[in-house]
């Protein structure tokens, strides 16, 4: 099928699902819409679906027209569409329980809660084809043939850049100097170096390639001033350590504390007593798991550091400065005492790969540099393969533990039972000698990345050896029941010879466990812990969308969809122009496993035979992906909105399973479980009650004030400074100027949301004045003008090219107030500083809706670009126990919860199910547990509330006292 007829035949289905949407609202004229709603709806439809933007100043910004408004929420969400944050979440059914119109028939595809929570999908849906369209950015040298296409065609999937260097070992294996195309015992699994995951283009991926930028090049590193567009918007105003970092931290995110001398600056009490107190601002419905949980995937994704180090200069981190009337000051003694900052801090600078200037080209009369001013690499694999556990190159690898007497099973050691731990008692390892680590590494768990250990890091870590060994042990029972069947495995040289479970070997098994590991993982990032961070329907539907689709996968719709999908726009030459409909369509049967069959036409694809695929035609091992056109790597901002380290709290509720699980034991400083103390509490303590003490407990909200105390005072001893301390605050500010991640303002221009024009645009107005939430609002407004200050502004001066105002008209220096006005040096707030201070979010949302626009792209990305999440997800890599393990969470079939928690009939979670087969104390704990991620002994009452009340069994727990 040509590219055009695939699109008429996908837009006829599209067509015939949205009549029958809208004959249905019209049958079901509910009492619950008033007659004007109606008529918007009408309106709406008659106007038809809105283009999609072919220019980036033409972007939806999330806004919708009155009357798709008024549709879509009502009264509410037209008030709402004043505001720059995006409509969707004020739509009907997209918050709590007031947000349902409900009525008789609520359930009706044109009722309203369901025109709501189908407007709020769309919403995301176009800002994920303007994502994908408007914001990719490699910066390996497809730049220039992304914009100008190559021999007349736009967008490729094929790229010189990627192909393996004559220095890799495995440079003639894919054919040398000629076509670059893997094969053999390098596609079977994922390669420790991340290569050949995509087999045409080897390279990418790989660790130290280059990461890449979701905003376009001329608007990375603003302080440099290389173009006018930058000198306009921030002047001379922009420095690494201006404005001052440490001061910033302390001033606005320092968590207040009732009791100071009780937290003790995060290090609580002698004992562990459980007097200490550390005051935070707890998120509602997060627990700590999940804050752990992120920074154990952050490991996997990306990391600056080469062996736990950066470059080798040193920078100070600010406490130095602060501003008065525009201009910088010295900070006098006193301030810094009662700011409680450290001027001789000192930090080793981020590693640069390369500062040279990148050269421009001109297309259509435009200039465009080829690259960003200066790039960084991320030093392991992009790919969601679970390097932290297996690694990701031979240094890395040899840090992974394997057991002796089975070389499929990772190293777990029997540890003396403690009393009171009472769990099974296996752990991994600990580093031993001549293991290749850095020296602040010493006397933790073996694993291939260690940086930045804590109790959390060590749970995650200890509880996915176990599963990996339980796949293992698993594996090795059904090959002593049945040694001679076919256990789904092939051997791409040999590609019709059956595999049987006797004839794989222990390092087949190995990688075998890893595939299904790491697939188990980003099974439970996407369906679980991304629908608690953002707990509304609208994103319950999206992450499960990604994942499985909005349609049943089995059914027929959906399997003829994904050879739509898969067979023409995945197959068009032109990958820049079949991107919009290839993720449209994809929503339709979700990403993971896509390409996964080849049926030869639509009627074969409803029957599902027959299956064609085989591992011997490499455009069906390769035929899920999609890199859109540029290659796939993480930004660098993607990285800046991971900054998470609010949803730290400074001391963990300490429980023990085995006895009452409501009482609280001790209150243990997190800064106390750091690197080889890590190891030792997590074996001293058990897995089951960290297990325990971290899902029960919640994780801190991502606000402002509300930094961990021990992370702004953390121990680094490996630094030279008389401090011997950093402030990670201040830190992950640095970083973000280092890497030249654009200020907030642009940062949600360039992403296609809408710019603020003050900072008190960040006080959410529906908040009733004189309430506790709103004065600490105006007072963090009223700090941000302190810290970043004011100018005069000129109207002449345009501020950037990612969008127009209101009237069409470029964006100034004044931000549409009056030329010559004073106004906020919004433009210089660092980004960090900006998502954390957006105080209106969607409901249930931990994270703020900027952080939200960078997953919507990213979180998509990983699973497009990725062969072994779509096409070679089959029993030929995972073999059919693996396959099996993977959809049904476990060997022993799909589970599923009683009830319908949210309205769902729901599979019992990825993460629980992990948790009863590795923990298996747990079982009475968990029983009540819908996600595992959201706190354990919370009662989740009706649909997405946020109370913070105890289940009937844990009334007695203190932490619902407060
Ligand atoms: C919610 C849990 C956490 C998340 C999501 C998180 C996330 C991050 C991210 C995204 C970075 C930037 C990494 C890079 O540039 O490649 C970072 C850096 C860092 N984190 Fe965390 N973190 C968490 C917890 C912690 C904890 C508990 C510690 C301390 C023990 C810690 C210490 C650090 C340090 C020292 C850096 C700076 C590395 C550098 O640039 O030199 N983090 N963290």
């Amino acid at each position: 099928m040509t590219d055009t007829a695939a699109r008429n035949e996908a837009a006829r289905i599209f067509v015939a699902v949205a009549a029958a949407a809208l004959m249905s609202a019209c049958a079901s004229i509910e009492t619950q819409s008033s007659a004007s709603d109606l008529l918007a709806c009408t309106r709406m439809a008659a106007d038809g679906p809105r283009p999609i933007a072919t220019k980036r100043t033409e972007r939806f910004l999330g806004k919708v027209g009155a009357d798709t408004a008024r549709c879509r929420g009502g009264e509410r969400a037209v008030d709402a569409r004043a505001s720059p944050y995006v409509d969707w979440p004020a739509y009907w059914g997209a918050a709590g329980a007031s947000s349902l119109a409900g009525g008789a028939n609520a359930g009706a595809p044109g009722a309203a809660d369901q025109r709501g929570l189908r407007g709020a999908l769309a919403d995301l849906e176009y800002q994920r084809i303007e994502l994908i369209r408007f914001n990719l950015f490699d910066n390996s040298g497809t730049y220039r043939q992304f914009v100008e296409g190559r021999d007349g065609v736009g967008g490729q999937k094929v790229w010189d850049e990627m192909r393996l260097p004559p220095t890799h070992p495995a440079y003639d294996a894919v054919g040398g100097t000629g076509n670059q195309l893997c094969g053999g015992e390098l596609i079977r699994f994922r390669n420790l170096d991340g290569t050949c995951n995509d087999i045409r283009n080897p390279r990418m991926g790989a660790t130290n390639e280059l990461f890449a930028r979701n905003v376009e090049f001329e608007a990375t590193f603003p302080e440099l001033g290389r173009n006018e567009l930058a000198r306009n918007r921030h002047g001379d105003r922009l420095g690494l350590l201006k404005p001052d970092p440490q001061v910033i931290s302390r001033q606005l995110f320092t968590r207040a504390q009732s009791h100071p001398a009780s937290c003790n600056a995060g290090l609580g009490l002698p004992g562990d007593a459980t007097t200490a107190q550390c005051d935070y601002k707890a998120a509602p419905a997060l627990n700590v798991l999940g804050a752990f949980w992120i920074q154990f995937m952050t490991h996997d994704w990306f990391s600056h550091l080469e062996a736990g180090h950066n470059a080798a200069e040193l920078t100070a981190l600010g406490c130095a400065m602060r501003q008065e009337d525009g201009q910088e000051m010295p900070l006098a003694g006193d301030e810094r005492d009662r700011l409680g900052c450290r001027p001789g801090d000192r930090i080793d600078r981020a590693l640069i790969a390369d500062a040279s200037d990148p050269g421009t080209f001109t297309h259509d009369g435009e200039r465009h540099p080829n690259r960003a001013y200066k790039t960084t690499r991320n030093t392991v694999t992009a790919w969601w393969d679970a390097s932290q556990l297996y690694g990701y190159d031979t240094d890395s690898r040899r840090r992974v533990h394997r057991d002796p007497g089975d070389p499929a099973r990772l190293t777990m050691t029997e540890v003396a039972a403690v009393e009171g731990n009472g769990d099974r008692r296996e752990y991994l390892s600990p580093f031993a000698a001549g293991d290749p680590i850095a020296a602040q590494w010493s006397g933790q768990e073996a694993t291939a990345f260690p940086d930045n250990w804590t109790v959390g890091l060590s749970f995650f870590h200890n509880l996915f050896a176990r599963e990996h060994n339980a796949f293992v042990d698993a594996f090795r029972r059904e090959a002593a029941r049945t040694p001679d069947a076919d256990c789904g495995l092939r051997n791409p040289a040999r590609p019709d010879a059956v595999v049987r479970y006797r004839d794989v070997t222990p390092s087949e098994l190995f990688e075998i466990a890893r595939l299904v590991v790491a697939a188990e993982i980003a099974k439970i990032h996407t369906t679980e812990w991304t629908p608690q961070l953002l707990y509304d329907e609208p994103l319950h539907r999206a992450a499960n969308a990604n994942w499985g689709g909005l349609l049943d996968r089995d059914d027929a719709v959906s399997a003829v969809l994904e050879n739509i999908v898969v067979r023409n726009f995945g197959a068009s030459d032109n990958a820049r122009r079949a991107t919009a409909w290839y993720s449209v369509f994809a929503s339709g049967p979700g990403i993971f496993g896509l390409g996964n069959h080849v049926y030869p036409d639509a009627l074969a694809a409803m029957r599902r035979t027959p299956d064609l695929w085989s591992i011997a035609n490499p455009a069906h091992v390769n035929g899920g992906v999609n890199h859109f056109g540029s290659p796939f790597n993480f930004p660098e901002e993607f990285v800046t909105v991971y900054r998470l380290h609010a949803l730290v709290p400074d001391l963990i509720e300490y429980r023990e399973w085995n006895h009452d699980p409501n009482m609280i034991r001790r209150r243990i400083p997190v800064v106390k479980t750091v690197g080889a103390e890590a190891t030792r509490a997590m074996r001293e303590r058990g897995m089951a009650n960290w297990a325990l003490s971290l899902g029960r407990q919640r994780a801190g909200r991502l606000a402002l004030h509300n930094h961990p105390q021990f992370l702004q005072n953390l121990p680094l001893p490996r630094l030279p400074s008389v401090t011997g301390k950093v402030d990670v605050a201040a830190l992950d500010i640095i970083r973000d100027r280092e890497r030249g991640v654009p200020r907030f303002n642009e940062f949600r221009r360039q992403y296609g949301l809408r710019q603020l024009r003050s900072f008190d645009d960040f006080i959410d107005t529906r908040l009733p004045p004189g309430s506790p939430e709103r004065v600490e609002q105006e007072r963090s407004a009223a700090t941000l003008r302190d810290l970043y200050g004011r100018h005069r502004c000129d109207a002449s001066k345009i501020i950037t090219s990612a969008q127009l105002d209101d009237a069409g008209k470029p964006i100034s220096d004044c931000l549409g107030f009056p030329d010559g006005a004073q106004v906020d040096n919004i433009e210089d707030l660092d980004t960090v500083v900006g998502w954390l201070a957006e105080s209106r979010r969607p409901h249930g949302s931990a994270i703020s809706e900027t952080q939200l626009q960078v997953f919507i792209l990213n979180a998509s990305r990983r699973l497009f670009s990725d062969r072994f999440f779509t096409s070679s997800f089959r029993p030929e890599f995972y073999t059919s126990l693996g396959v099996r393990w993977v959809t049904d969470n476990g060997p022993d079939g799909p589970q599923m919860e009683r009830g319908t928690p949210n309205g769902h009939a729901m599979e019992v979670s990825p993460l629980k199910r992990v948790l009863l087969r590795n923990v298996p104390e747990l079982r009475q704990a968990l029983g009540p547990v819908v996600n595992a991620f959201d706190p354990w002994a919370r009662d989740r009452g009706d649909y997405y509330s946020l109370q913070w009340r105890p289940l009937p069994d844990a009334r007695s727990d203190p932490a619902f006292a407060e």
